[in-house]
């Protein structure tokens, strides 16, 4: 299949989202977030989110078609995020892209979250291989070696909280809004990086992250002292110093005795304007090219659904309509088949 139009659907956490990818070309994305309902929690809670994708989803791919101007009968493709993620959620997803494959007697293609994320950069410019990428979430901290859009060994990830995590909860002993990141970020451009803050987990040989000594000591410090308003960017500031140095060192050492052309960042938190300016400062004192897709697309979108699927159907992978939503924990299964 070389033109294809392809729908990507997300709904794996807290995003119900849907796009369209043209060739390989984003033409829409649009994403209806659940932030302020989960935020009054302090984090996502499952059976929320699942109802909330099961409302959205339906009017959400309407208002698509309708700002496209695009018939459902020229769809090719339905692609689909199956995994990881809340299971509950995944299955709304997972149905509606079913139903509609089916209807409109088209192909299915079910979509690794994660390796989405890192292959979205390829909506805008060239993934370059082989690479050493990072993919910083709200769920995940991985490192990976990327030797094709089909092949990621697994380097290192977290053995505890993920980066956006640490960034999140750290920020809710900050009364800061769910998620916290962006705004921790944003504060930490007014401030300086006056606190000490541990960089964790950097004193092994392995490439494992682990986050939770980190959050500890940023909640106790934010406990101990009442912060006024400019020191609290100053603690930010020095928050976003300490992730993102941790970030880059394990990235570094990734690097180290590899044979790689190019350095990727995605995930939530390569939108933190510190972690991006620091991967781009490894890459580039490497000699290597920087890899991240642009801000917008560095959460959670169904444009790097649909992107990913549209890459799959291109060599002729697809799924059956049986396939399984994955959640967290579980390995996702190669399970493709050769297109009919
Ligand atoms: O990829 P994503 O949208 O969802 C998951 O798959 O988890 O990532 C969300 C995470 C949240 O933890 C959020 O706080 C973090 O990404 N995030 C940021 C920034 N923007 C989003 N963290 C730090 N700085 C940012 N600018
Ligand atoms: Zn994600």
């Amino acid at each position: 299949m070389s033109r294809a139009l392809c729908l990507g659907v997300e709904t794996s956490c807290d995003e119900t989202a849907v796009a369209l990818v043209d060739d390989g070309r984003l033409v829409r994305s649009l994403t209806a977030s659940q932030a302020n309902l989960h935020s009054l929690f302090g984090g996502v809670v499952p059976e929320l989110a699942s109802r909330e994708h099961y409302r959205y989803l339906g009017p959400l791919f309407d208002r698509l078609l309708l700002e496209t101007e695009i018939e459902p009968r020229s769809i090719d493709l339905v692609a689909v995020a199956r995994g990881p993620g809340l299971l509950g959620s995944l299955l709304v997803g997972v149905a509606f892209a079913k139903s509609l494959a089916w209807s409109l007697n088209v192909p299915l293609v079910g979509v690794d979250h994660l390796r989405a994320h890192l292959l979205a950069a390829g909506l805008t410019g060239e993934l370059i291989y082989p690479a050493v990428g990072l993919l910083a979430s709200g769920g995940h901290t991985h490192l990976y070696y990327i030797k094709s859009d089909r092949d990621f060994a697994l380097l290192g990830s977290t053995l505890d909280d993920a980066a956006g995590e640490a960034f999140d909860k750290i920020g809710c002993a900050l009364r800061f809004r769910y998620p916290a990141g962006p705004e921790i970020d944003a504060r930490a451009q007014k401030g300086r990086a006056a606190y000490n803050l541990p960089r964790p987990y950097l004193d092994n040989d392995n490439l494992d992250f682990s986050f939770s000594g980190l959050k500890t000591a940023a909640i106790n410090l934010a406990g101990k002292n009442r912060f006024k308003e400019g020191e609290i960017d100053d603690f930010c500031a020095s928050l976003n110093l300490a992730i993102a140095e941790t970030l880059v060192a394990k990235t570094a050492r990734a690097l180290d005795g590899r044979d790689a052309a190019s350095v990727w960042l995605a995930g939530g938190v390569a939108a933190n304007s510190l972690v991006r300016e620091k991967m781009a400062d490894l890459a580039a004192s490497r000699g290597l090219r920087f890899i991240a897709p642009p801000r917008e697309l560095c959460g959670d979108n169904a444009a790097m659904i649909a992107y990913n699927g549209w890459a799959l159907a291109r060599r002729g992978l697809e799924h059956d309509l049986d396939l399984e939503a994955i959640p967290r924990g579980r390995k996702i299964p190669d399970d493709y088949r050769a297109s009919r």
